[in-house]
């Protein structure tokens, strides 16, 4: 009899034990997954800040060289002022993002928000070949957390970039929309993606980018799509890619028109 009761409380001490184990694992756990999820904001907002740094660089350079010409150095400073404030904004949104805090939707101009990352570009496309068309309509509006979108835009505009050099091709932007969803498509007629990497491409870090034979100016570090595929949902959305090796690429951003009130 007493050792029934012996083995019970032991069973219970060893119960209560692991219990005790578990709730320290739990809580160790939790940590572990506010400091990813603040590494992988951090790595984003570096890449995003990047992306506008980069062309605002290239552009100074253009102004240097080209001192006399007042035209060109006011614009470059127009552009200079907003880029800033948009890296302001992309890291007062993505550090919310991090800290778990949503964030209030806006409803804005499609039209605008497109033009606004063409003009953060301030890229000259024809330079590189390439024929730049958007097809997006005036009255059209969405709800959205308006500078992770364009955020979004402007990755998508660069990987379609980047997989249509040296040789150029035609990108093209444009929308649609349906009763319940708009619909944001960047396409290009670049190099296209081989069905061994759909799958991949939207995880953080995979990048076909990379290598010892591609200038640092060109290598990727594969956080881009990675960025695009929270970003969208957060907004209760969905992303997706067609695309075939030599055929071009069209990624399609899905957006609910009543988004979570808080993204
Ligand atoms: N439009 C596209 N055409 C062809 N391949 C693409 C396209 N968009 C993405 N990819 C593929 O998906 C990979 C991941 O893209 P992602 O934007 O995440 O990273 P990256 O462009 O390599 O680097 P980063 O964006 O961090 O500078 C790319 O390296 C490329 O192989
Ligand atoms: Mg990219």
């Amino acid at each position: 009899m007493a050792s029934i009761i012996d083995k019970r409380l032991g069973l219970h001490q060893r119960l209560a034990k692991q219990e005790q184990e578990n709730d320290a694992l739990k809580s160790e756990n939790t940590q572990l997954q506010a400091l990813a999820n603040l590494g992988s904001a951090t790595s984003m907002i570096a890449h995003e800040i990047n992306n506008l740094l980069t062309p605002l660089a290239s552009y100074a350079a253009l102004a240097v060289r080209n001192s006399e010409d007042k035209e060109l150095i006011a614009k470059v400073l127009d552009k200079t002022m907003r880029n800033c404030e948009r890296a302001s904004k992309i890291m007062t949104s993505m550090l919310a993002v991090a800290n778990g805090q949503g964030q209030e939707s806006e409803t804005v101009s499609a039209h605008v928000l497109v033009d606004e990352v063409f003009t953060a570009l301030c890229r000259d496309f024809a330079k590189d070949g390439i024929t730049v068309m958007t097809d997006v309509p005036d009255d059209l509006q969405m709800r959205c957390v308006p500078v992770q979108i364009q955020q979004l835009l402007m990755n998508l505009i660069l990987n379609a970039r980047d997989a249509m050099l040296p040789g150029g091709g035609t990108l093209k932007v444009a929308t649609d929309q349906d009763e319940q969803h708009v619909h944001l498509m960047v396409s290009d007629t670049g190099k296209g993606i081989p069905a061994s990497d759909i799958e991949s491409i939207f995880t953080p870090f995979f990048t076909t980018k990379a290598g010892e034979d591609r200038p640092t100016s060109y290598s990727g570090s594969g956080v881009g799509l990675a960025f695009c595929k929270r970003v969208v949902e957060a907004h209760g959305g969905d992303i997706s890619v067609d695309s075939a090796p030599g055929q071009g690429s069209q990624f399609r951003v899905r957006l609910p028109k009543s988004p979570p009130r808080q993204t």
